[in-house]
């Protein structure tokens, strides 16, 4: 009992936790302390579950799954991407965890469309002999075998007509048959390869426009269909001068940029709490595949593990659940949301009512954190503010503040949201550059990327950060023990 006293307090905390528990321990140890006190507003089951739990899942615990993550990409290429043996290796582990904690295991085969890049080079023939690195978009069309050698056009830079969404982007000069260079963003890829197409460009080249200017990260054309040219990503340093030299003269390259498409298989891996009420159905998921370009120790093995470190630590208390916990584990979201999509498609109407709601945690450990909480101010299904607002009374008790995170449809949550389920969850940032503002809240380097492995090689153990790792996996195992017990607040409203 005098363990559960201390429940909420954990040594390693923050601040407040210290302060926590100096106010505890004026207490005599080993006597009851409603947990309601200092939980607020809550009645007394609804967070003690949340609060043990909180407690017992720590960095250390979620470390050796970390550990397991990286040594499966560190024997499969360093890669644990959909449909490789890396990810099968991930899977092979989360799964014999769980179901040695007592789950039952559900494995749920998916295919997807998949794309492999068989030639991504590139070279500046005129103004000088210079080696470009373009990464060729997932999806993108194929650039002739025999090569492609050609101009280089580029619209007006400095506005928005440098991103190439409008037809207008493209009045002044001319496109036909050549290659043009496009900023990334403001619309999607597919918007400006429809727009580069009609005025008659053959290739897309994207100035990948990311902080450091060195860095690429492979593109993808959503929805496939839509890649009507081939398209591929240049780092920004190179695009800038490509648009330099573009102003000064003509620009020839020569591309070979050639892609093979395939359907690939894979799966998500699904463990239920074999109590709590079925028709209050409270997932928690993140995505357990890594981008192909990388380990993907980080994004999202981060979430995978505290996500795991929580289902172990909850399997004890299968008595005091009220409502069914449903692990997930999702394949392919990297190439697309491909497994959350297809779990969500088998849902039969009645289960779809039946899920509470949906706990998605995406890279949580980044060296130059953030610390984001998911927040809808569009249209968003009843109750994903209660979601959200369950995370960030955790994240004020513990005096550590937070900036809203858009659902910018960058993970798993999207089919949820979708099919009218709440969501909810955080992240330490992926390739956000931070702002001024989220410097003064969360310290680190304002102008630099949250996580310069990104979709990189580096994605490894050794670049991940610790604290920010702690404070989101608290979050992630309060909640899932709050709403193990208790869902009202989110499900209230809702259709039926
Ligand atoms: N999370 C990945 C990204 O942001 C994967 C993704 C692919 C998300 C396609 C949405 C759409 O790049
Ligand atoms: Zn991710």
């Amino acid at each position: 009992m005098a363990r559960q006293v201390v429940s909420g307090i954990r040594p390693r905390g923050g601040r407040s936790k210290a302060l926590a528990l100096a106010l505890t321990c004026a207490l005599a140890p080993g006597l009851a302390l409603p947990a309601a006190a200092a939980a607020g507003e809550h009645h007394p089951q609804s967070t003690q579950l949340a609060d043990r739990l909180a407690h017992q899942v720590t960095v250390a615990g979620a470390w050796r799954h970390l550990e397991a993550l990286q040594h499966a990409a560190d024997t499969h290429h360093d890669l644990r991407a959909a449909g490789t043996p890396g990810y099968q290796a991930s899977a092979r582990y989360v799964t014999g965890r769980l179901r040695q904690a007592g789950y039952r295991v559900r494995l749920q085969p998916f295919s997807f469309p998949d794309s492999a890049p068989v030639a991504e080079t590139a070279r500046l023939l005129t103004p000088e002999p210079r080696t470009l690195h373009p990464l060729l978009a997932r999806y993108s069309a194929s650039l002739p075998a025999s090569g492609w050698t050609g101009s280089l056009a580029v619209p007006p830079q400095g506005g928005a007509a440098a991103y190439g969404c409008r037809p207008g982007d493209y009045a002044h000069g001319d496109f036909r048959g050549r290659a043009v260079l496009l900023r990334y963003g403001l619309c999607d890829v597919a918007a400006k390869l429809r727009q580069a197409a009609a005025a008659g460009a053959s290739v897309v080249l994207l100035n990948v426009d990311q902080q450091p200017a060195g860095m690429n990260i492979r593109a993808g054309v959503r929805p496939p269909s839509a890649a009507v040219l081939p398209v591929a990503t240049l780092p920004r340093d190179e695009s800038e001068q490509l648009a330099a030299d573009t102003a000064r003269g003509p620009v020839r390259l020569a591309l070979d940029l050639r892609g093979r498409a395939f359907t690939n298989h894979t799966f998500n891996v699904l463990a239920d709490t074999p109590t709590g009420r079925p028709e209050h159905t409270v997932v928690v998921g993140a995505h357990l595949d890594s981008a192909t370009e990388g380990p993907g120790v980080n994004d999202n093995g981060s979430s995978v593990a505290m996500t795991l470190e929580t289902a172990l630590r909850l399997a004890p208390y299968a008595k005091e659940i009220h409502n069914r916990v449903r692990f997930a584990f999702w394949g392919a979201e990297e190439e697309g949301l491909y497994g959350s999509t297809y779990y969500v498609s088998q849902l039969t109407a009645a289960e779809r009512r039946q899920t509470a709601l949906d706990l998605n945690f995406e890279t949580i450990a980044s060296p130059n954190y953030l610390r984001l909480v998911y927040h809808g101010s569009g249209a968003v299904p009843p109750g994903t503010g209660s979601v959200e607002k369950v995370l960030l009374d955790r994240f004020a008790d513990r005096r550590l503040p937070t900036a809203p995170l858009e659902f910018d449809g960058r993970s798993d949550f999207v089919p949820f949201i979708a099919a009218g389920i709440p969501a909810g969850g955080g992240s330490s940032g992926y390739n956000q550059v931070k702002t001024p503002e989220w410097q003064k809240l969360f310290g680190g380097r304002a102008g630099a990327i949250a996580d310069p492995c990104y979709h990189q090689r580096c994605d490894a153990l050794g670049h991940l950060n610790r604290t920010i790792l702690g404070q989101l996996g608290d979050a992630l195992a309060w909640a899932t023990g709050r709403f193990a017990v208790d869902t009202a607040d989110v499900e209230r409203g809702r259709l039926t």
